[in-house]
């Protein structure tokens, strides 16, 4: 089972504090949201999960942090200020905006159920073009008009790593193939956001862009689509709500020969089984565009520099074969928010307990689940119960996420550690005052088992592995 909707989801994330609405208590913002105490150890798993998986298992990626705001000449060499558009319809009938490309997917508010453009009353304008980067202006004397003090904040984390590419490779002292990752901030001005942290303006992208000689792009493409699919897998997202999608040459950014998304069934309620996938992923092949277009030196069929403001070449030279060329790049680029939504949509359950209540049980990956453990004593007027939860809580501490909770009866704790996702929890009764030993339940089974006090650590890292 999985969750039915993405409603459920946002209620769930809102009642056990994984998501809320931003600046909730002014009205809020639309379509931003702020991680509460379970959202950002979710977030920060999943990250790391990510991270580990490329950087720390591999031995062919390096890590970067790259600034969020760079000069304006990279947006302008990158090709975003040209083409970083969405083409924009507005309605005269209802005042309201949207996306020509998604008019499908859009309903006009004042008729539920129609798309706009679909009724006789629409009355929309010719289509134009509306640039998503989200402007600033940098330095304390800028006005909003100011063209020289204009910077963006970044819309995707990938520009980032080319313009490193130079200092990487000359620090890390790396030979081809080799790739660089970066987890980080993304943001664009999206015309019509929605469908909670779905599609926002501000989002978290994990971006990995590995540098490769031309002839091995195509099959190293091939290895990134399956080796994602896998690492869906072990965040516990079920195969049979991923697809691949081959993007048409009409659907291709500028720079890709070749784009490949993996599809989430974010909409299960839809009754069109196509219309309930959409984008978790894409992975490129950019062919050689980026380090290209960021080099001092290429120069297009006038023999004029194509970039007269770089001051690097970003070619590399492979002494094996005495070449010097520009790599080709493939990029496998992730959102961390699309991510967190998959990974709670798939782990959501629903179970009927012996009363006939129904529970939800998140059935997270023990990996990525906020807390591993959570101590309850039988009996929080008992001083002596609610010392040894408060010690075996703190002696867990040091080697995994483990809670404390004495304010409910043990019925509503499971309940809330099971909505939650918490793999185990550990019940001090009156029995441990005698035998040391406390009863550990598992989540997915509720089957209880009684372990020693002194073999409990052990008993649940060998679980949680
Ligand atoms: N560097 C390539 C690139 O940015 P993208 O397909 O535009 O490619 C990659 O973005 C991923 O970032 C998407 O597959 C999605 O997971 C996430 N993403 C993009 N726009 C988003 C938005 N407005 N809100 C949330 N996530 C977004």
């Amino acid at each position: 089972m999985s969750a039915p909707n993405i409603e459920t989801i946002v209620s769930l994330a809102k009642r056990r504090g994984f998501v809320f609405p931003a600046s909730e208590i002014y009205g809020g913002l639309g379509s931003s949201w702020d991680y509460g105490s379970l959202g950002v150890e979710l977030a920060n798993n999943i990250k790391q999960s990510w991270w580990r998986w490329l950087v720390y298992e591999r031995d062919d990626i390096e890590g970067l942090d790259s600034s969020i705001i760079q000069n304006r000449t990279v947006w302008k060499y990158s090709g975003h200020e040209q083409t970083f558009h969405d083409p924009l319809v507005d309605c005269r009938a209802c005042k309201e905006r949207f996306r020509l490309d998604k008019l499908q997917d859009s309903v006009c508010p004042k008729h539920a159920d129609v798309h706009p453009g679909d009724d006789k009353e629409c009355d929309l304008t010719e289509a134009r073009e509306f640039n998503l980067m989200l402007r600033t202006t940098l330095g304390a004397v800028s006005t909003d008009e100011d063209e020289s003090a204009l910077a963006y904040l970044r819309p995707e984390t990938a520009q980032g790593i080319f313009i490193n590419f130079a200092n990487v490779l000359n620090t890390s002292r790396r030979k081809l193939p080799f790739g660089i990752a970066q987890i980080g901030k993304a943001f664009r001005n999206e015309v019509t956001p929605g469908n909670f942290i779905f599609r926002t303006r501000e989002f978290e992208q994990m971006e990995m862009e590995y540098f490769c000689r031309a002839e091995a792009a195509p099959q190293i493409h091939q290895e990134f689509i399956d080796g994602f699919l896998d690492w869906f897998d072990s965040l516990g997202i079920s195969r049979e709500n991923l697809k691949l999608y081959e993007q048409t040459p009409e659907e291709l950014a500028h720079y890709a020969v070749r784009t490949v998304d993996i599809l989430y069934r974010f909409f299960p309620e839809r009754n069109d089984e196509e219309k309930q996938f959409d984008e978790l992923m894409g992975i490129a092949n950019r062919t050689d565009y980026d380090l290209r277009v960021h080099s001092k030196k290429p120069e297009d069929a006038e023999g004029k520099r194509i970039n007269p403001d770089s001051t690097e070449d970003l070619s590399y030279f492979d002494p094996a074969t005495n070449e010097r060329f520009y790599p080709y790049v493939i990029e496998p680029a992730v959102g961390v928010n699309r991510t967190l939504l998959a990974v709670l949509m798939d782990a959501y359950t629903e179970k009927t307990n012996e009363k006939g209540e129904t529970r939800v049980i998140l059935k997270l990956k023990p990996e990525l689940a906020p807390i591993k453990a959570a101590v309850l004593p039988l009996a929080k007027n008992k001083p002596e119960i609610v010392e040894i939860a408060k010690r075996i809580k703190k002696d867990l501490q040091p080697f995994m996420r483990a809670v404390y909770d004495d304010t409910g009866g043990i019925g509503k704790l499971y309940a809330r550690q099971d909505e939650i996702g918490t793999p185990f929890c550990v019940t001090v009764d009156h029995e441990s005052l005698e035998d040391d030993a406390v009863t550990v339940r598992d989540r997915d089974t509720w089957e209880q088992e009684r372990v020693k006090v002194s073999e409990l650590k052990e008993f649940l890292e060998k679980r949680l592995r």
